[in-house]
C-alpha cells in the first residue's frame, strides 16, 4: 500500500510538472510564428529557416532578414518597426500591429538568424 501511494504521488508530481512545462511553452511568444502571422513573409525571406518572400512584385520585396545583428541593435529594429525611427530617411513600409511583447520576441528571433557567408 505504501509503495502504491509513493508511486501515485510521484506520478502526480510528474503530470503536474508536464502540464506546467507545456503551458509555459505556450505562453512564450514564438518569433517565427509571429513573423508569419504578421505577414512579414509577404516581402521578406529568412533564408536560415527556409522562409521565402511570397510577393512576386520586386518593388515590394525587402531584404533577406539574416545577419541583422551585424548591422543593427535590437532597440533600433523595435523602433523602426513601430515607425518611430527611419533608415536613411525612409520609414519602414509596414507598421507592426501586435503587442510590444510580440515585437520583442520577433526581434530577438530575427537577431538569432545568422547565415554562413
Ligand atoms: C510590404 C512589404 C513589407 C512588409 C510586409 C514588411 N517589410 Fe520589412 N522591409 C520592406 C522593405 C522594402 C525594406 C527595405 C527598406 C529600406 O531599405 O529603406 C524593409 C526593411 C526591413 C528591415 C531592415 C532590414 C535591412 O537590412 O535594412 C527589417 C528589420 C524589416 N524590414 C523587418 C520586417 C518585419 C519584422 C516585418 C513584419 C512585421 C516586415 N519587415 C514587413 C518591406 C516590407
Amino acid at each position: 500500500m505504501k509503495k502504491l501511494i509513493t508511486l501515485l504521488s510521484v506520478s502526480i508530481v510528474f503530470i503536474l510538472f508536464a502540464i506546467s512545462f507545456n503551458a509555459s511553452a505556450f505562453d512564450e511568444p514564438d518569433g517565427k510564428q509571429i513573423f508569419e502571422d504578421e505577414k512579414c513573409n509577404l516581402c521578406h525571406s529568412v533564408s536560415t529557416v527556409g522562409i521565402e518572400a511570397k510577393t512576386k512584385k520586386e518593388a515590394f520585396k525587402g531584404p533577406d532578414l539574416v545577419n541583422l545583428a551585424d548591422s543593427f541593435e535590437a532597440d533600433w529594429i523595435v523602433k523602426y518597426l513601430k515607425k518611430e525611427a527611419d533608415k536613411d530617411g525612409k520609414s519602414h513600409k509596414k507598421p507592426f500591429k501586435g503587442t510590444d511583447e510580440e515585437l520583442q520576441a520577433l526581434v530577438d528571433w530575427l537577431l538569432e538568424q545568422k547565415a554562413e557567408e
